[in-house]
């Protein structure tokens, strides 16, 4: 059997990447010509994997920027981000691992970095510093980049993603403050941030008593058009043989209400089911297998939200639009006015629900399904 050709789980970026164009030259640009890049969406929406594709781009065709993508997912202090940060920026910056070992003296004039080898010299090796240096010297590793940069008379892409996770350090707005204010006189690095709690990053990068506020460019990364989706999802089938209607591949994203992610898993779902050609049978079954995939998730995620909150969704839920009218507040259970507005506040924190033209709504559809399901017996049919 061939493999399927829908993607979702990991980041796409060549194969199974559709549409994009725009925001992927807009990008590309911004990143060439040294502005400071920062992309925000809701989760899921592909952020992580339209860098990854501006940046193979880039890396296959231009040899005077040097690239790196970091992931500080599992970054948990100030200490490990720069120690992380330093590696990553020495490693490329250079091919040889000579290079790299010579970087320490070359480079640093205040700390000392300790290298220590990998398994396999020529690509990997750790760096540490002494922690209360690093402290007091930060600075020398928030500029390296514009230091190693200069040196070598080359430019710097640097791709920070769940750059929100930064916030979470003890002393962060110290912390955010210097780099800041180190990055802002960088003319050699340009860089591109980018995280998956939308509400953090808007905090970061939007809020004007914050360091990071005009920082440089916000790109509010849309959904994917449905007509991408649909030839992409015809292309899918058939390029396994297969073979899906222009009907039933709309229906896809529509359900789905275009969210990359659950785009791709249901198509996978249904494709996975096909015979020969997809009907609205394989569509019914894929849908109750994701959400039946998804519901220890959803399930999960209802246990952290209060009765009024679960309240309010519910109403979210029954289309309602008037939260603080009394007649709405007393059918559904929702308390005061406050407590609308607070709970709302908290919903969309928790990137629960959002605002879409003055109206809230989900921010996951095929939670919504399963909510509705759950909630109000409700079932979503092709
Ligand atoms: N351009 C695209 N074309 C097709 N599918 C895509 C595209 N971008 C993203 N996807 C789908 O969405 C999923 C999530 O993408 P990605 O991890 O890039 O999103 P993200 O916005 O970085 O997510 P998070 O907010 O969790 O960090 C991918 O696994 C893939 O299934
Ligand atoms: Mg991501």
């Amino acid at each position: 059997m061939k493999d399927s050709p829908f993607i979702y789980g990991t980041t796409v970026s060549i194969q199974s990447f559709t549409d994009r164009e725009t925001e992927s030259e807009k990008l590309k640009s911004n990143l060439l010509n040294g502005i400071n890049t920062t992309i925000i969406s809701p989760r899921r929406w592909g952020k992580s994997s339209l860098v990854e594709k501006v940046i193979a781009g880039i890396r296959k065709k231009d040899k005077k920027n040097k690239t790196v993508i970091i992931d500080l997912f599992s970054v948990s202090n100030e200490e490990e981000f720069l120690e992380k940060f330093a590696q990553e920026i020495i490693k490329a910056s250079a091919d040889r691992w000579q290079e790299w070992m010579n970087s320490g003296k070359e480079f640093f004039k205040q700390l000392i970095p300790k290298f220590s080898i990998g398994i396999d010299p020529n690509s990997d090796f750790s760096l540490s510093f002494d922690w209360h240096e690093l402290k007091k010297k930060s600075d020398e590793v928030l500029n390296l980049p514009e230091t190693i940069a200069r040196k070598k008379g080359f430019k710097f892409i640097i791709c920070l993603d769940e750059f929100q996770n930064l916030a979470n350090f003890n002393h962060y707005l110290t912390f955010e403050k210097k780099m800041r204010s180190c990055w802002q006189r960088h003319q050699s690095v340009t860089y591109c941030l980018y995280g998956s709690k939308r509400h953090m990053m808007t905090d970061i990068f939007n809020n004007p008593s914050k360091p990071f506020y005009r920082f440089g460019d916000i790109i509010l990364l849309q959904k994917i058009h449905t007509q991408k989706w649909i030839s992409f999802i015809i292309k899918g089938f058939e390029s396994t043989g297969k073979k899906i209607d222009e009907k039933m591949a709309a229906a896809i994203p529509e359900a789905m209400k275009n969210h990359s992610w659950y785009v791709q898993q249901l198509s996978h779902y249904v494709w996975n089911l096909t015979q020969k050609n997809a009907t609205f049978t394989e569509l019914n079954a894929a849908l109750n297998e994701l959400i039946n995939a998804n519901s220890p998730l959803y399930q999960k995620e209802t246990e952290n939200i209060s009765q009024t909150q679960l309240n309010l969704l519910k109403a979210v839920a029954k289309n309602e639009t008037q939260f603080t009218s009394a007649a709405v507040m007393q059918k559904h259970f929702l308390g005061t006015p406050r407590n609308v507005s607070k709970n709302k506040m908290i919903l969309i924190k928790n990137d629960i629900i959002h605002e879409v033209n003055n109206a809230l709504e989900f921010v996951d559809p095929a939670f919504e399904l399963w909510f509705k399901k759950q909630y109000f017996n409700q079932s979503y049919n092709f």
